[in-house]
């Protein structure tokens, strides 16, 4: 693994939105795998700077994103759907056609997954996905569980990832208790991979996922086992680490 600490949240938001803007620079077809969260925010919006001022253009790539709450539509406020065009596709000037997110929606989910695995592996695969942590370890919405889960499937959702994603809704019972989620064999094929952490709340996480064992009750702690995948912190999320 390779590990990129900066000194604060911008710095680490430059550094990853670089890393992604080489990416399409080197290939301007690439299939860019993105994530939500609080974490890819600020990276979002150094994209945007920068496809705004001309320096990469992201009109050729096609994008797939990590996951999608159950039953909530496209344009609720709190859909992943929305999420993704209001804070990056928009600003991008991205097409609609550019840009798969599972259909929470969908009549039948478990058919919703099967097709979105296989969009995956018709666009070539994934050049270079974005990661955040949760703070129980999980990518995507991969809960912590007795097995990696290989292929995009329906999850439920632990009561610790209500509690986190409920400052988003009015209230806990307004999380959706299941989403749509790429699997860990799903990520775990993305020819490169870029994990964002940031925050002393995730200091712990980061240390025990990849210093520690490699186990599915932590689901971040497969990446040990990638070939290509970097770690990017702050300094606060690298303060758990130690060096010897
Ligand atoms: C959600 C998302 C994850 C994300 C995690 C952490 O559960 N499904 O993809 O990594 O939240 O979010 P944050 O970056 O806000 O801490």
């Amino acid at each position: 693994m390779h590990w990129i600490v900066c000194p604060d949240e911008k710095s680490q938001a430059k550094a990853c939105a670089s890393i992604i803007a080489a990416q399409v620079l080197q290939k301007p077809s690439s299939v860019l795998g993105f994530a939500t969260g609080s974490s890819p925010l600020k990276t979002y919006a150094e994209l945007i700077e920068m496809s705004r001022q001309g320096a990469v253009s992201f009109s050729r790539v096609r994008t797939f994103n990590l996951d999608e709450y159950a039953g909530l539509p496209r344009d609720h406020p709190q859909s992943y759907s929305r999420f993704m065009w209001d804070n990056l596709f928009s600003g991008m000037n991205m097409r609609e056609d550019q840009a798969r997110i599972p259909n929470g929606m969908a009549a039948d989910l478990d058919a919703e997954c099967r097709d979105y695995e296989q969009a995956i592996e018709d666009a070539g695969g994934i050049d270079l996905q974005l990661l955040g942590i949760g703070h129980d370890g999980h990518i995507a919405f991969n809960e912590p569980g007795p097995d990696f889960s290989k292929f995009t499937h329906v999850e439920r959702l632990n009561a610790r990832t209500v509690e986190a994603n409920k400052r988003f809704f009015d209230s806990a019972d307004d999380v959706p208790r299941t989403a749509l989620s790429m699997g860990v064999g799903s990520i775990m094929r993305a020819r490169r991979i870029l994990l964002a952490a940031s925050g002393k709340d995730k200091a712990e996480i980061v240390k025990e996922a990849f210093l520690g064992p490699v186990t599915p009750s932590l689901t971040a702690s497969i990446l040990q086992f990638h070939g290509d995948c970097t770690i990017i912190l702050d300094r606060e999320a690298a303060s758990a680490l130690t060096y010897n």
